[in-house]
């Protein structure tokens, strides 16, 4: 029997639902699977506070536009991958994980790469030496570029045996907080839509897994040559455009106080930790960040938001408040029928 353990980030909670998705197929399968959110794994904001690496946008805003009353802390990706070094307090998972068959690491598309506290907690791992077999899994948009490539890279630095890849794009979750209005029962609808699809990419990745174990391996040749060139146009629009985004319409961190309850819940929230109090007792951040969206999305009276794009418009309620609607929907309709 297979035993296959799942470590993932998410931020607005697309990568925990595609994560539930694969975990579903595996058991149907007779797998033993294992989902663990990475904040279940680490402290993530303590481990990714000790070495911060942060993508290109962030360190872009920063240059621009620095928030903050610190020095600027963030190391680049690329420098981190070259003085990538075990952290002794991670050392124990190379036991923890030893009785695993395979393990698959999933994330967010963050501007083509996967969320830099993945990154910082694969750069952290220990090495492990028997060769155990890794996947990686991620949601996007549509434009994931070189996110398969990097995480091929850190996890063969760390020793596994990098096996396939598996990615799908859901809805577009990230510019919910930019909307006026956010139809819950049409996004309901579109999710199980695309969660149906996900499901049939899922079987056939996982056909690949099991030819891995019980039947005739064939090699694992990753994006093809193809996919690559017609994807250079949306590459370069996408990139450019999450860069405007993020570093013309998002940046910054506004707070309506009369509708803040001091609930405490953004900063509890932050995988960053970069959520603090003022000397009023206020949230404030003083770093620009990877913007996984979870204060905004989960601060329970829209008191936050980022520039006046996200002031006072829609939140993303996550998957499941979706499906829920849409679910809710159909019964009503068949009870109308009825
Ligand atoms: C800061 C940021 C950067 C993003 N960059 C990309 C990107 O480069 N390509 C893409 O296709 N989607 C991009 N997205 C969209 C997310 O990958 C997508 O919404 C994902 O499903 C979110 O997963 P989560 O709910 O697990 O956080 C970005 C979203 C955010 C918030
Ligand atoms: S989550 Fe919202 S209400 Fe709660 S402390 Fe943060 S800003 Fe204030
Ligand atoms: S400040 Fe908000 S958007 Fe930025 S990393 Fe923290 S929770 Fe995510």
């Amino acid at each position: 029997m297979l035993r296959v353990l799942m470590v993932y980030f998410s931020g607005t909670g697309i990568t925990r639902f595609f994560a539930s998705l694969i975990q579903e197929e595996m058991e149907k399968r007779g797998y033993i699977c294992d989902n663990l959110n990475l904040e279940e794994v680490v402290d993530l904001p303590t481990l990714w506070q000790k070495n911060p690496v942060a993508l290109n946008y962030t360190i872009r805003a920063e240059r621009k536009r620095p928030l903050g009353k610190y020095p600027w802390p963030y190391q680049s990706l690329s420098s981190a991958m070259h003085s990538v070094k075990e952290n002794p307090n991670l050392s124990g998972l190379r036991e923890k994980w030893q009785d695993y068959d395979l393990i698959g690491f999933g994330s967010p598309v963050y501007g083509f790469r996967p969320a830099p506290v993945m990154i910082r907690f694969l750069l952290d791992l220990p090495v492990f030496r028997k060769k155990t077999r890794a996947f990686s899994f991620a949601t996007h948009d549509g434009a994931q570029g070189d996110f398969e490539v990097f995480m091929r890279k850190l996890l063969k630095l760390k020793g596994f045996k990098y096996v396939g890849h598996i990615d799908h794009s859901f809805i577009y979750s990230a510019t919910a907080i930019m909307r006026s209005n956010f139809n819950h029962l049409k996004t309901g609808r579109l999710l199980a839509k695309k969660a149906f699809k996900a499901r049939k990419n899922i079987f056939v990745f996982l056909e690949y897994i099991h030819s891995l174990y019980y039947g005739i391996p064939y090699a694992y040749k990753g994006t093809n040559l193809l996919d690559k060139l017609v994807g250079i146009p949306y590459r370069l629009f996408y990139s450019y455009g999450i860069d405007f985004i993020l570093n013309h319409l998002l940046f910054g961190f506004g707070l309506h106080t009369d509708e803040c309850i001091r609930c405490m819940t953004c900063i509890q929230q932050c995988p960053q930790g970069l959520i603090e109090l003022d000397d009023d007792d206020y949230p404030v951040r003083h770093y620009h960040c990877m913007y996984c969206l979870r204060c905004l999305n989960w601060c329970p009276t829209n008191a936050l938001y980022f520039s006046n794009l996200t002031k006072n418009k829609a939140r993303f309620p996550g998957p499941e408040v979706l499906l829920e609607a849409a679910m809710q929907d159909s019964i009503d309709e068949r009870l109308k029928k009825d």
